[in-house]
């Protein structure tokens, strides 16, 4: 279920704030393009922002996402693209009763599987979806020390965007706290225009995979990992990454 206070309740804000985020697009692009058949599932589509490269090139897109309010913006975001099929359901248990040649699961959407059973469930999910030559890719950040262990309550500059409507400059600040025994790290978004601080909230959790961690469920689940990068340029995973890219496979 999504927290009442979700930051995906609105398919436009989303996108207002997220206009920064495009340096994964020739990532997903060459994936596909090296990628043997059309079908590609994207899990925790939101409002469809990896769609349209992979679309442009031809893939056959099904974008799965919890929040209907997302899912219709990735409806509407998609409107004028044919071979869109976008689904409002859960990543942890969803069954569309076809097999995909490429499934994946970008920008962190995988850190909302909060829990150890969430994150198998989904795995299970995904390998029902897959046939022999299918590949199925993970992007998530890597918990940074400095960012799980900052002083509680104290507030953090996130990002600025230009709120769409109304065409205000809206700046975001964060504060967070950290649970050491889930691993869930609990955040708050504080939003202020340069007249009203603070005219809104949002909290949102994610939980913190380390590198082993995520490596062992994909190999417990099933999976072969063909590759574990650090970056989009595909830098092998390191002590330096920022990133954790899996690529995998069934055996
Ligand atoms: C950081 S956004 C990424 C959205 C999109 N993949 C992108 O790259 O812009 C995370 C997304 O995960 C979705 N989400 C969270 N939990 C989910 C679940 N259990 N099943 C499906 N989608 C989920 C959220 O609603 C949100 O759209």
């Amino acid at each position: 279920m999504l927290p009442l206070n979700s930051i995906y309740h609105d398919a436009k804000l989303y996108d207002d704030i997220h206009w920064w985020k495009n340096d994964d697009i020739d990532f997903w692009r060459n994936i596909y393009h090296e990628t043997p058949g059309s079908k590609v599932l994207e899990l925790a589509c939101g409002t469809g922002r990896l769609a349209p490269c992979l679309l442009e090139d031809g893939a056959r897109y099904t974008g799965l996402e919890l929040s209907p309010f997302l899912a219709e913006g990735a409806k509407n975001n998609l409107k004028n693209y044919s071979s869109v099929n976008i689904v409002t359901g859960d990543m942890r248990n969803f069954q569309l009763n076809e097999k995909f040649d490429l499934i994946i699961v970008g920008f962190n959407a995988f850190l909302h599987l909060l829990a150890d059973h969430d994150a198998s469930a989904c795995l299970m999910a995904v390998k029902n979806h897959m046939h022999s030559a299918s590949r199925f890719l993970i992007d998530v950040f890597i918990p940074n020390p400095l960012f799980l262990y900052r002083p509680e309550g104290v507030r953090f500059p996130v990002l600025e965007f230009t709120h769409s409507t109304t065409e205000e400059l809206i700046t975001v600040e964060e504060s967070n706290m950290y649970d050491t025994d889930t691993e869930i790290n609990h955040l708050t978004w504080y939003f202020s225009s340069k007249d009203i601080i603070d005219f809104a909230r949002r909290k949102f959790s994610i939980r913190m995979f380390f590198p082993s961690k995520l490596n062992c469920m994909l190999i417990d689940a099933g999976f072969e990992i063909s590759h574990q990068w650090g970056d989009y340029y595909r830098t092998p995973l390191g002590d330096g990454s920022k990133l954790q890219i899996y690529d995998a496979c069934l055996p």
